[in-house]
């Protein structure tokens, strides 16, 4: 791989993360492609792309021109054949299996010199990589949520990931306009294991019965943090939320302290997922 042969970026899924990378890749002026096989999602993605853009031009943060120009960049498809790029950002189900063999097309479609980011956000990097024809082109590239706004990305490096591959990844994220944080393979890597307490405590709290969602959120808003964990949690996704908080379990060996709460349990049982469904521990 040479450095700043990236051109061309594919973003695998097109929900909450996905549909945020590939927005962000556009602005910073890659040819961007956002693959989901659900045209819906597609649709959704493109709809919530371009409002995004709308308001940005709106604040007078970017003008009609480079709205214009970024929406030129992105083309969607829910065809896997389209599937071709310099480096895939795969922002698909978190289901290690699923990954593997979406890993496993894009490798067979494209080159040997593509880099393969998974955007993760507690698998392991190292399994999914396991199998995958020139394995040191796999690392996580994990972003936050909302993609398009938040400037920190997680850069996770398996046994074999190359160093001209963590460089080039590196100088993606900072064209980008954030900051890449290189992290070795490990459950949850950074942000996540350490924000796990953030949703599990609140969680456990709220199972007593003595104080509800919303007082909950209010007391940690007041405490200084931006947003309470009953609306991260619901702008994240319950199942998302819900599977980092087993994988995470399951890794360090069942520990207490990582056990799922039976709140995030029957959140995704019932499909209130948060604000993707419509509904979670609020309603939107
Ligand atoms: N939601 C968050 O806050 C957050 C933050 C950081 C990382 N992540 C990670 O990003 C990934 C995606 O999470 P999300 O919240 O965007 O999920 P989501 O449920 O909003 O979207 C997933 C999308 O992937 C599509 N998809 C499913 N299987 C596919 C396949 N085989 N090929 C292509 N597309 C497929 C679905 O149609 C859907 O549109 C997960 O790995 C998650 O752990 C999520």
């Amino acid at each position: 791989m040479q450095q700043n042969s990236i051109q061309r970026i594919l973003v695998c899924g097109a929900g909450t993360m996905g549909s945020g990378i590939a927005e962000t890749a556009a602005r910073a002026g890659f040819e961007t492609i956002l693959y989901d096989p659900a045209a819906a999602a597609l649709t959704r993605a493109k709809e919530a792309i371009t409002s995004n853009l709308t308001q940005l031009v709106s604040k007078e943060k970017i003008t009609v021109e480079e709205k214009t120009a970024t929406l030129a960049r992105l083309q969607f498809h829910n065809q896997i054949e389209a599937c071709k790029a310099d480096l895939v950002i795969e922002a698909i189900v978190e289901k290690t299996d699923v990954k593997q063999a979406l890993f496993a097309q894009l490798a067979a479609l494209n080159g040997p010199h593509t880099i393969l980011a998974s955007n993760t956000s507690s698998l392991s990097l190292t399994e999914i990589a396991a199998d995958v024809d020139h394995k040191e082109r796999v690392c996580g590239l994990h972003f936050f949520n909302p993609a398009q706004v938040m400037k920190l990305v997680e850069l996770v490096y398996t046994p074999w990931t190359s160093e001209t591959v963590l460089q080039s990844a590196t100088e993606v994220v900072e064209r980008m306009g954030k900051t890449a944080v290189v992290c070795k393979d490990a459950p949850g890597f950074i942000v996540n294991r350490v924000a796990r307490h953030f949703y599990l405590e609140p969680l456990r709290i709220a199972a007593l019965g003595t104080m509800d969602y919303a007082l909950l959120d209010q007391v940690m808003e007041n405490a200084g943090f931006r947003m309470g964990p009953f609306k991260l949690m619901d702008l994240i996704g319950n199942d998302i939320n819900l599977a980092v908080t087993k994988s995470l379990y399951e890794a360090f060996g069942k520990p207490e302290r990582f056990r799922p709460s039976p709140l995030q349990e029957e959140k995704v049982a019932k499909g209130t997922l948060g604000r993707k469904t419509g509904e979670g521990y609020f309603t939107y």
